[in-house]
């Protein structure tokens, strides 16, 4: 069966039908993936009850793995998993909710903020992999926003403004929004800020997107508070309901989205029920501002 992709969206989101992730994809398929998501950023995969294992080992097909280190305030004897998969679920050890005040807990619920994975990280990430192994009953919904319509749709005048800004992104900025403000010196090392261009270009079709995301906290050149209003006015616009796709997850769903194209978000469910979901992460390849000044 050959792979066929349908869109979910007017701008971006394909569907993709006439593939396994139990098993290993030719070169072929993986290749047609790709070009799939170049083209779509997001796909979705429906039925697709796969391990760990070999979640990783598809994700392996379009990059080498993300390094997950420095981007969790949860402590590496407490994790749940230890296959290389990054663990996005509310569960603890033993497997339950974890307490509504537990510190780890309180940091996840960053993700409910747009973002863009890794954009907190020297190089982000290029593709992200999330597997539905326990649907929450209530709420839950990942949300995609296409950053290249969001960039497309700016005034003339915005987009010269914007074209060569280098923001500072950091873990910080984000949970400093709902309020998380309280780090040890080794996480304060370990979430400092790093630099991203506001602008980036794909590297195979060549079409710029908006790259915001939470993490991002001060222009290079401007007052705080001056490029705190820009990015709220651009993340405003970005996040219009034209440009955003909404997910309602089922069982065994996989949803692949390309970080450099996109940003996401998860709404509020409820915490005390579980919510199991697992993301493979694809490193990116270089720093985004090494990129060429968008012409
Ligand atoms: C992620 C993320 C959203 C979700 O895995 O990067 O933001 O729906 N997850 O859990
Ligand atoms: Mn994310």
């Amino acid at each position: 069966m050959t792979i066929q992709i349908t869109p979910l969206h007017p701008l971006f989101v394909g569907e993709v039908s006439g593939v396994d992730l139990t098993r290993p994809l030719g070169p072929d398929d993986a290749r047609a993936i790709e070009a799939g998501m170049d083209h779509y950023a997001v796909l979705v995969f429906r039925r697709q009850d796969i391990t760990d294992e070999q979640q990783l080992a598809f994700a392996r097909n379009f990059g080498e793995r993300e390094d997950s280190r420095g981007g969790s305030v949860a402590k590496k004897e407490d994790a749940r998993l230890t296959s290389g998969v990054n663990d996005v679920s509310n569960l603890g050890k033993d497997g339950k909710p974890l307490p509504k005040d537990d510190r780890t807990h309180l940091f996840n619920l960053g993700n409910c903020l747009w973002h863009s994975d890794s954009s907190f990280r020297p190089i982000p990430a290029k593709f992200s992999l999330l597997s539905a192994r326990v649907v929450n009953p209530k709420g839950g919904n990942t949300e995609f926003a296409d950053m290249r319509a969001a960039y497309d749709t700016l005034d003339d005048e915005t987009r010269d403004e914007i074209a060569d800004m280098i923001c500072e992104h950091s873990l910080m900025t984000s949970r400093g929004a709902l309020g998380f403000l309280d780090y040890s010196d080794e996480e304060k090392q370990m979430f400092k800020p790093v630099l991203q261009r506001l602008v980036r270009q794909h590297p195979v079709h060549g079409r710029k997107s908006l790259y915001l995301s939470s993490h991002a906290g001060s222009i290079q050149g401007m007052t705080v508070p001056e490029a705190r209003v820009l990015l709220r006015d651009l993340n405003e616009h970005a996040t219009q309901p034209q440009f955003v796709y909404v997910h309602k997850w089922s069982l065994h769903d996989l949803v692949m989205w390309d970080n450099r194209q996109t940003m996401h978000r998860v709404r509020r469910y409820d915490a005390s029920q579980p919510r199991d979901m697992r993301r493979a992460t694809v490193a990116g390849d270089a720093p985004t501002v090494q990129q060429q000044a968008a012409e």
